[in-house]
């Protein structure tokens, strides 16, 4: 029997660090033959996940530019994922998530009427603009995939709730498979700041902020009230990786150069990030995977955002939303700072995201849904 031709397209670092242990399980499966192609919609942040991993895709579109819009992106990758469908002619594309390069992954493979898989099915905020563009995103690639891996029982019920109801599996989130891959005891930091940092007698507080719906009034906010922080507690060491994104690189050093207790320092490896995250007082962020990796290392997140697609970590009690006015973001960390009892609320290991089986039951959900596998995976239950 002709092998099972999947291939998998991502352009950006967290469909990179939620893909690459998906394209290692598929590698080492008979049955497949497994076909990376990557968009670069990020350029350094994706090289970066591909070393870790050693990933050499077989197709790479090369797409970035500087200050990037979404039209650009979207149209891009659709020219470039034509060819690249059309040459090969996959019998599934998985995608993942919620980006650009992922509606228009989605879109492209439709084109050729090739079948789609989507990694990471099923989060919803219910609001179209918030996170923008990502939630219509996921609802498009929702319409056009037929195979839907949910991390959770909820993402689930998410999409039933929109007529889908075929082709759905839960499988937990693949970030908790790589999770499992990156953090080590005695990790030693490429970046020295980081090794000679006091995690014992400090408070080490891990920031990272780059949502496009925060561009503007709500990213100002964010950044006076992590001066605000840092000015006002001199036990608080903040180390915010900065995001290359033009837009958030100058917000972030407009409102924060100059603190001493404030390092902006370039994007970590995944690697490097995992181990910060792990020897971490607290994490306060926007970021979708970090609302993931976080709870499942026993570290309190504050959300920077005003809704978030992941509650069950929320329902867990070790992740709260602190929105993106000053007062509150500012109120909210000194709770945690001041409070050990409410601190103590927060930081316990969590993992309703998944059991770091989320790649293999995804390979057998696909070998299943071509007829090589007899029975489908068992679902997560978190
Ligand atoms: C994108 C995704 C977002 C995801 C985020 C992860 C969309 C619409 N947004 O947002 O869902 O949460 O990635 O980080 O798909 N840049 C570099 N080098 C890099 C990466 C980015 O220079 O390696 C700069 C470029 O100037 C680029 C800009 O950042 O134009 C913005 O990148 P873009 O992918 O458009 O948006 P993100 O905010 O990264
Ligand atoms: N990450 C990283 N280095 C950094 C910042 C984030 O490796 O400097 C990782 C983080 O651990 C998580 C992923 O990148 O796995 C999240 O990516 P990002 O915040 O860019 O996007 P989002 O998850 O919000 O879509």
């Amino acid at each position: 029997m002709n092998k099972l031709k999947v291939m998998t397209v991502f352009g950006t670092r967290p469909e990179a660090i939620k893909m690459a242990p998906l394209v290692k399980e598929l590698e080492s499966r008979d049955e497949v033959e497994s076909i990376c192609c990557v968009t670069a919609q990020h350029r350094q942040m994706l090289d970066s996940v591909l070393n870790i991993f050693g990933i050499r895709p077989q197709f790479d579109l090369d797409i970035m530019e500087q200050s990037q819009t979404l039209s650009t992106i979207t149209s891009k990758c659709l020219l470039g994922l034509e060819k690249v469908f059309q040459q090969v002619r996959p019998d599934l594309v998985l995608v993942h998530g919620d980006t650009s390069t992922t509606f228009a992954g989605a879109l492209a493979a439709f084109y050729q009427q090739i079948a789609v898989g989507h990694v990471e099915a099923g989060l919803r905020t219910w609001d179209r603009y918030s996170p923008f563009p990502e939630e219509m995103n996921r609802a498009m690639v929702g319409r056009l995939a037929q195979l839907h891996f949910c991390p959770t029982a909820a993402n689930r019920r998410n999409l039933e709730a929109e007529g889908i109801t075929k082709g759905l599996y839960v499988t937990g989130n693949t970030v908790i498979d790589a999770l499992q891959t990156t953090v080590a005891e005695n990790f030693n930091f490429g970046e020295d700041a980081l090794n000679r940092l006091d995690y014992q007698g400090k408070r080490v507080i891990l920031v990272t902020c780059h949502r496009r719906e925060n561009y503007g009034a709500p990213m100002e906010d964010i950044m006076a009230a992590l001066a605000r922080i840092a000015r006002s507690h001199r036990s608080v060491e903040l180390v915010y990786p900065v995001h290359l994104s033009p837009v958030v690189q100058e917000c972030a050093h407009r409102n924060l150069d100059g603190l001493d207790n404030v390092h902006l320092i370039a994007p970590l490896d995944v690697e490097e990030m995992h181990n910060l995250m792990a020897r971490s007082f607290l994490v306060m962020t926007d970021s979708g995977g970090l609302q993931e990796e976080a709870p499942a290392l026993g570290k309190p997140v504050l959300v920077l955002r005003k809704e978030t697609e992941r509650p069950e970590a929320v329902q867990a009690g070790t992740v709260k939303l602190a929105g993106v006015c000053r007062d509150d973001i500012v109120g909210m960390a000194e709770e945690l700072l001041t409070d050990p009892a409410a601190y103590a609320r927060m930081a316990h290991a969590v993992n309703p995201y998944g059991d770091g089986r989320a790649c293999r039951r995804i390979a057998d959900a696909v070998l299943c849904h071509f007829g090589r596998l007899d029975r489908p995976p068992e679902p997560f239950e978190g």
